[in-house]
């Protein structure tokens, strides 16, 4: 039912952990299934992601994703960060189970919710990121009609 991918990055997750001091760091929950997730990201003054750590209270595949989300974000700029979707993070894994899709979402929105407050610290702002909200509930119902 799962991939090898996601497996492995459940059974041994990547960058779990805290950052202390981090640039930036985002929480977001889904109050359906009541998982919680929070990103760190710690971005250097070019921009960049020089660390990420994630910590969460949630089911495997939020883990597995979150696991996968803070390799492709690591090194990254800012922008580039933003284009990593919960759709490539999918398909980084190899796919997840139709049921699992929405677990993905809170790595992607975690990820944007640590980037606001990294762009609100510095008074910046950074182009195409919207507003994170904290129980991503709805967004998932927008993704459901589209898998
Ligand atoms: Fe809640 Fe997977 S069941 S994130």
């Amino acid at each position: 039912m799962y991939s090898e991918k996601v497996m492995d990055h459940f059974n041994h997750p990547r960058n779990v952990g805290e950052i202390e001091n981090a640039s930036g760091v985002g929480t977001v929950g889904n109050a359906k299934c009541g998982d919680i997730m929070r990103m760190y990201l710690d971005i250097d003054d070019e921009g960049r992601i020089q660390d990420v750590k994630f910590k969460t209270f949630g089911c495997g595949a939020a883990v597995a994703t979150s696991s996968m989300a803070t390799e492709l974000v690591k090194g990254k700029t800012v922008q580039e960060a933003l284009a990593v979707t919960n759709k490539a993070v999918m398909e980084a894994l190899d796919g997840l189970p139709p049921v699992k899709v929405h677990c993905s979402l809170l790595a992607e929105e975690a990820i944007h919710a640590a980037l606001w407050d990294y762009a609100e610290k510095n008074g910046i702002t950074i182009e195409g990121l919207e507003r994170p909200v904290s129980d991503i509930g709805e967004k998932e119902e927008e993704v459901e009609e589209e898998y």
